[in-house]
C-alpha cells in the first residue's frame, strides 16, 4: 500500500451531504446504538422530561412514576409530537387533544372516551407508543430504538466503568445547553477527534493550556487520547483547587478525551472538569450539538461561581471557533468533486477510526 493510500481516511466526502446518506445512517449507525439522551440529574421528579431528535425521529425520555422510561415521541391518536420542549416537567400528555400516557406508553386518559372512542383496555393496549430500550451507567441515560444486541455495558466496554467513575467524580454542574449548528454530525465528530486543528482553530483558548502530544488508544469502535497540560493550565488549577476545595480524581490529573461511537465525546481536564458533548443529525447539513460540563465537587464558597464562570467562558469559545470552522468546513465538502475520502494522518488517529468504525456499520446500504 502506498503512503497515499494508507492516508485515506474511510468516509466518502458526498456521504456529508447526501440525504439518503442521512436516512440510512439514522437506520445502521443510530438505531441499532446506545446513544445519550441526557443525564438522570434532569430526570429526578416524576414528570420530568428530555427529547432528543435524530432525523426525523424524536425520542421522548421521561420520569414515569419514578422509572425512566423511552418512547417514540409521537401521539397514537392523530401523530402529533407529545413533548415540545427540550426538557421541562410535564406530564406526558399531547398537546393537541389531550391524550395522556402511563409509564408502559398506553393512552390511560382519552377526553370524552366515554361518548366519542369507547376504547376498553385491549384497544388502549393496541395504540400503545413504541417504547425503546432504556439503560444507565452513573449520570448518563443511554437509549437505544431498535432491540437486540450488545448491553450497554458490552457495547462500552473498559468506557463503561470510565463513565461511573466521571459520573461519581464530577457532580457540580457547570452548564447544560444545546444549539443547531451548520455542519454534517459526521464532521463534528471529525473533528473533536483529532487536536490537529488546535493550533490554528484554538490559538486564543486551547492551544494555551493543550500540549499536542497525544497518545491515542482504542475500545471497540470508541478512544480516547491522553495528553498533558501546560504549565499555565497547571497553576490556574491549583488556584482553583485552593481556593474552592475540589475533589480531583485520582485518574487522569492532566488531560484525556473520549470518544464514544457513535456521537458523544467527553473531555476530563485536570481529573476536575469534565465536558460531555453529543451530536444529534437533525438534516444532511445540520445537528444539534448538546453540551454539559460539570466540575468536580468543591466546597463552594464565594469563589464558586467565578471559577463556574470561567470555564463557561473557555468552553464557549472554544465551541465558537468549533462552529464557524464546521460551517467552513461543510461548504467545502458541499463543493468536491470527488467522492474519496479525506486525507488523514497519524494525528489524526482517531478519526480514522472514527470513521472505519462507522462505515463498517454503513456499508452495503447505500450505492
Ligand atoms: S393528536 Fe394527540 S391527542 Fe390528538
Ligand atoms: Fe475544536
Amino acid at each position: 500500500m502506498s503512503m497515499f493510500e494508507a492516508r485515506l481516511g474511510a468516509i466518502p466526502a458526498d456521504f456529508y451531504h447526501r440525504a439518503d446518506v442521512l436516512d440510512a445512517e439514522i437506520e445502521h449507525v443510530f438505531k441499532p446504538a446506545w446513544v445519550c439522551a441526557g443525564f438522570t440529574e434532569d430526570l429526578k421528579n416524576p414528570n420530568d422530561f428530555l427529547t432528543t431528535r435524530l432525523g426525523k425521529h424524536s425520542i421522548v425520555v421521561q420520569n414515569m412514576k419514578g422509572e425512566i422510561r423511552a418512547f417514540r415521541n409521537v401521539c397514537a391518536h392523530r401523530f402529533s409530537r407529545i413533548q415540545c420542549d427540550a426538557h421541562g416537567n410535564r406530564p406526558l400528555t399531547c398537546p393537541y387533544h389531550g391524550w395522556t400516557y402511563d409509564g408502559e406508553g398506553k393512552p390511560i386518559g382519552i377526553p370524552m372516551n366515554g361518548q366519542s372512542f369507547q376504547f376498553d383496555d385491549a384497544d388502549r393496549a393496541r395504540l400503545a407508543l413504541d417504547q425503546y430500550e432504556v439503560s444507565i451507567v452513573g449520570n448518563f441515560v443511554f437509549v437505544r430504538m431498535v432491540p437486540g444486541g450488545e448491553d450497554l455495558k458490552t457495547f462500552l466496554g473498559a468506557y463503561y466503568e470510565e463513565l461511573e467513575h466521571l459520573s461519581a467524580v464530577c457532580t457540580d454542574r457547570v452548564e447544560n445547553e444545546r444549539f443547531e449548528w451548520r455542519g454534517n454530525w459526521k464532521l463534528s465528530m471529525d473533528n473533536s477527534g483529532e487536536a490537529y486543528h488546535v493550533p490554528l482553530v484554538h490559538s486564543e483558548n486551547f492551544q494555551l493550556i493543550l500540549n499536542l502530544d497525544l497518545e491515542i488508544s482504542t475500545e471497540k469502535e470508541h478512544s480516547r487520547y491522553l495528553g498533558t497540560l501546560k504549565e499555565r493550565s497547571i497553576k490556574w488549577w491549583a488556584g482553583v483547587c485552593k481556593s474552592i476545595g475540589v475533589k480531583r480524581s485520582e485518574r487522569y490529573q492532566d488531560y484525556v478525551s473520549f470518544l464514544i461511537y457513535p456521537n458523544i465525546i467527553i473531555t476530563f481536564s485536570y481529573g476536575a472538569f469534565m465536558t460531555f458533548q453529543t451530536f444529534d443529525p437533525v438534516a444532511p447539513d445540520r445537528f444539534v450539538i448538546k453540551t454539559a460540563a460539570w466540575l468536580a465537587e468543591n466546597r463552594s464558597g464565594a469563589a464558586r461561581p467565578v471559577v463556574h464562570e470561567a470555564l463557561r467562558a473557555f468552553t464557549a469559545h472554544v465551541r465558537d471557533d468549533d462552529e464557524k470552522i464546521l460551517a467552513v468546513n461543510q461548504d467545502g465538502v458541499e463543493d468536491v468533486e470527488t467522492i474519496r475520502p479525506p486525507m488523514l494522518g497519524v494525528i489524526e488517529g482517531r478519526t480514522k477510526h472514527f470513521q472505519q468504525a462507522y462505515m463498517a456499520h454503513m456499508q452495503g446500504r447505500v450505492e
